[in-house]
């Protein structure tokens, strides 16, 4: 039997990546390369929708396949590429468009959230859904927050099939429990993302003192007793979710283990055990940003390994739907 195939995708925008897209997805990203045929890929042509500065953009870019390989994506086991070199992206995302109904896809929460903005924002899931059929992925590992788009991925694959025959794999998602959603260290009712940046938000590759303050300082709740309780404690069960995922403690473990002893010396733990965690990634980004040549030869193999499987998927795609081949 072949290996099951996964695929994934990241986003080139802030000043990198953070805590949560590490814990919410890019180590099971990692993980997953021994069992299964792996495609993970920069998401260059989603980041467009927030108008990013081009020097930026192709910065960020290069920083984000070192990071990357620094948090243990393999490229002799997974095919790592940028979406943009690969134009059938942006093809079958316009022949998806034609299936999706408007009211379909201003329902997603993604783009309601943001108050609207440019039509590649209200497009963004249906090129998401594009990249991972492209691929005929079975497994998508993303955090919870990506869980409707992959509803809405599902949703087309099964009525381009149903239409056009059998074509699309339709993908399971592989989001993780909701304990993996990490939080703002600032303000534990919303999400760590890149956009919010300032205190809250941890980013991987940041200097160890930075780390250890923004933990430190991380809010916590009334009361002085360890407990997980997302209503009552969302600051406590933020900070005791990445201490059980970064030391691989189950979280009535580490309650038990902080009975009695107060929030300072719980926190002083969480913020060693995630420098502890980023060391080796901080120490191998260094040497992976300072050797661009490496970077880009990495995704030009990437691509090609990725070019197989998409102009396959693409040319079945166009012979599916009736479009006439050039002669
Ligand atoms: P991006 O770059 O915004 O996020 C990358 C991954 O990190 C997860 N994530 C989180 N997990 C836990 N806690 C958090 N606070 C947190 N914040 C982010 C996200 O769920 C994601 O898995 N739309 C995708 C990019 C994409 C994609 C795809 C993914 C484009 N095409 C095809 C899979 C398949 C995104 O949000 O990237």
């Amino acid at each position: 039997m072949s290996r099951p195939r996964v695929l994934s995708g990241i986003q080139p925008t802030g000043a990198g990546k953070h805590l949560g897209n590490y814990l919410g997805a890019v180590r099971y990203w990692a993980a997953m390369q021994d069992e299964s045929e792996c495609f993970y890929f920069i998401a260059d042509l989603h980041a467009l929708t927030v108008s990013p500065d081009p020097a930026e953009l192709r910065e960020r870019t290069r920083r984000l396949i070192a990071e990357l390989l620094a948090m243990g994506v393999d490229p002799e086991r997974s095919s790592l590429f940028a979406q943009s070199h690969l134009p059938e992206h942006t093809e079958l995302a316009w022949v998806l468009s034609c299936l999706t109904g408007f009211g379909e896809a201003s329902r997603m929460t993604q783009f309601k959230d943001k108050g609207g903005g440019n039509v590649g924002l209200f497009n963004y899931p249906i090129l998401q859904a594009a990249d991972i059929l492209l691929y005929q992925a079975n497994a998508v590992p993303v955090g919870e927050d990506q869980r409707q788009h992959l509803e809405l991925t599902r949703d087309l694959a099964q009525r381009f099939n149903n239409r056009y025959g059998e074509t699309f794999t339709v993908p399971d998602p592989y989001v993780q429990k909701s304990a993996d959603r990490i939080k703002d260290l600032q303000d534990p009712t919303a999400k760590m993302s890149t956009s919010r940046g300032g205190p809250g938000t941890l980013w991987v590759i940041e200097d160890d003192q930075a780390t250890t303050k923004k933990i430190k300082s991380a809010v916590t709740d009334t009361g002085r007793d360890v407990v997980y309780g997302v209503a009552e404690k969302p600051g406590i069960s933020n900070l005791l979710t990445i201490l059980s995922v970064a030391t691989g403690k189950a979280v009535p473990e580490l309650e038990g283990a902080y009975a009695g002893k107060g929030y300072g010396d719980f926190k002083t733990d969480v913020a060693e055990a995630v420098v502890e965690l980023f060391a080796p990634v901080r120490r191998r980004f260094d040497e992976l940003v300072a050797d661009p040549a490496y970077l880009d030869q990495v995704l030009a193999e990437g691509a090609t390994r990725a070019r197989e499987v998409a102009v396959a998927t693409m040319a079945t795609v166009r012979e599916r739907v009736g479009l006439l081949a050039p002669a």
